[in-house]
């Protein structure tokens, strides 16, 4: 049974325009690999960041930066789901909605639900929810690194971490809403009590994605509760 929840994220989509390649790869890749359950849970990627950013001109209210946010999470998954193919009428805006959806199909294609997270978190709570084991983090970085490795070339590249060092690093590089983490910090913890494997991969390695896709060996970061 191969079962699996998708981070992809807002970056890939739409990065600083929509990324019809990636999309069209993506979906390419989604199409051949076996799969019996799974969903996708879609960023912001620009939009998401522009209207945030257009907001703190206005507001200094966290919350609000994030309910934009989250409608862009929104708008990149209805477009996805479209590219997929999916079936779906309707964008759920909960994780039970979410749920409802993957019962009821076997896959669902979603964005962000509430403020005070990123749409990794949700990924973990669909995961959860569903009792589904493997979260796919598709990303803009290939692997963990200790510190931005564009900012300190000595960070320390990590193929193996387990949850608390993961959230140590997450936590880190936290700076409000529209933060630049690798996963964002609940979403970690999530993983942690839900003993979920996360596999964080980049999204410009095509071969890589379809064998992390297909559970088979690759290169990137696994975190784990051990
Ligand atoms: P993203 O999930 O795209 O977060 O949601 P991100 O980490 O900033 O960006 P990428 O896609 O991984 O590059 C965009 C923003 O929407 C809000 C947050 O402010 C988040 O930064 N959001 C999203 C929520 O508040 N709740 C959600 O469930 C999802």
């Amino acid at each position: 049974m191969r079962e699996f929840i998708i981070s992809l994220g807002g970056s890939m989509v739409n990065p600083e325009h929509i990324d019809f390649e990636f999309i069209n790869r993506f979906v390419g890749i989604m199409r051949q690999v076996q799969k019996d359950r799974y969903g996708v849970v879609v960023g912001g990627g620009i939009t998401a960041r522009n209207y945030v950013n257009a907001m703190k001109k206005y507001t200094s209210n966290d919350f609000f930066m994030d309910e934009i946010g989250i409608r862009a999470t929104r708008m990149n998954a209805m477009l996805l789901a479209s590219a997929m193919g999916n079936k779906q009428e309707w964008i759920p805006e909960s994780v039970v909605e979410g749920l409802t959806e993957l019962n009821r199909r076997g896959t669902v294609v979603m964005g962000g639900t509430v403020p005070g997270h990123t749409t990794d978190t949700v990924s973990m709570l669909l995961a959860e929810s569903a009792g589904i084991k493997d979260v796919i983090n598709i990303t803009s970085v290939d692997a963990v690194y200790s510190e931005d490795p564009r900012k300190n070339p000595n960070a320390i590249r990590f193929d193996r971490l387990d949850y608390d060092e993961a959230f140590r690093i997450s936590l880190a590089s936290y700076t409000g809403a529209g933060s630049n983490q690798f996963m964002d910090s609940v979403s970690l913890l999530i993983g942690k009590r839900a003993g979920i494997n996360l596999h964080i991969i980049s999204g410009k390695d095509f071969d890589n994605m379809e064998k992390c896709i297909s559970g088979k060996k690759y290169v990137g970061t696994l975190v784990t509760g051990d």
